[in-house]
């Protein structure tokens, strides 16, 4: 199989960790991890590495298995100030397991490279809190995996267990925020005022209401999820002005976007390579530009987090 990943970047900036596999002691062995392996996985690395981890749960999928975090820091649990707090989410689309992977490894290289004492980590592990979670749709990752035989639909799985495109899922801030622009207001902590219309809104899928309540608790300053389908990192706004299907939709902070974008794509040589060709044939990506795009350039995505499929 081969592996496709982009990164999605939200927030205000620090610093960023590549999550591009780099050997440790161990190689990596690409083996998808099933929903017991990925509770295993973490465990192991905090047996390994218990003064520097936590692991917690955001909240259970729709059919009850459990949103689980790892997180590394020095004091683990304990937001300090100065601190920033850095968010990974993979595999929000079920069928889209690079991501997954790659947070398993990327906890794993943590531990193993702070034991190692690797300075480089240490200072991170010391100068920041990591909050890495594999899957934020394992429901939808257990129904792709569970098709029998070898070659799988790659589209089965995709969604949540109740049918929910968690990536379009959210609300839509991005609007709000376009609606503030021309009659005043913030374009800011916006969720902070919508506690209660997000407690009363039925069509929230327990995975994205697990996640909202995750983002108002802690002050994340940069996060990124990870997906499938295209080699790209990918920064905000993703919904155009307009509504038009393309269309450059830039933020406030939209040269630190783009400059923390380009320091993700600069370490992974294919999704910066200029001459890259694209993933899949009539894919669209005239918007990329040394591995990186505004999300709105590329498609526009309403409510959502980020998706590279176009047309879905
Ligand atoms: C320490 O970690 C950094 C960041 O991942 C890496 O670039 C560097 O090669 C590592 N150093 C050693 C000695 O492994
Ligand atoms: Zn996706």
């Amino acid at each position: 199989m081969k592996l496709f990943t982009s990164v999605v970047l939200f927030g205000a900036a620090v610093a960023l960790v590549s999550a591009a596999a780099a050997g440790t002691e161990g190689e990596i062995s690409f083996e998808y991890h099933r929903y017991e392996e990925l509770r295993k996985a973490l465990v192991s690395v905090w047996l390994q590495c218990p003064t520097i981890t936590r692991i917690y749960t955001i909240g259970e999928s729709f059919e009850g298995r459990e949103l689980l975090v790892l997180e590394m820091s020095d004091n683990p649990g304990t937001h300090e100030p100065g601190e920033p707090e850095f968010k990974y989410i993979g595999n929000m689309h079920g069928n889209e397991a690079v991501g997954r992977e790659l947070i398993i490894y990327l906890a794993e290289y943590l531990c193993n490279q702070y034991q190692q004492g690797n300075e480089t980590i240490i200072d991170l592990v010391h100068n920041t809190r990591i909050h890495l979670m594999p899957s934020m749709n394992p429901d939808g990752f257990e129904k792709a995996a569970s098709q029998p035989g070898e070659i799988k639909d790659w589209f089965v799985g995709r969604s949540n267990a109740q049918g929910v495109d968690l990536n379009r899922n959210f609300p839509d801030l991005d609007r709000i925020i376009y609606i503030n622009e021309k009659e005043g207001g913030a374009n800011n902590h916006l969720l902070q005022n919508m506690k209660k219309a997000v407690e009363e809104n039925t069509k929230l899928a327990p995975e994205t209401k697990a996640v909202i309540h995750w983002i108002m608790d802690i002050p994340f300053v940069l996060s990124a999820n990870l997906h499938g389908g295209d080699v790209v990192a990918n920064y905000p706004y993703d919904e155009t002005r307009t509504g038009s299907t393309h269309e450059y939709s830039s933020s406030p902070d939209d040269v630190v976007f783009k400059s923390l974008a380009k320091s993700y794509s600069m370490y992974n040589p294919v999704m910066s390579d200029p001459n890259r060709p694209p993933c899949r044939k009539n894919d669209d990506d005239s918007s990329f530009k040394d591995g990186i795009t505004n999300g709105g350039a590329w498609y526009s995505v309403p409510g959502g987090k980020r998706s590279p499929e176009p047309s879905v």
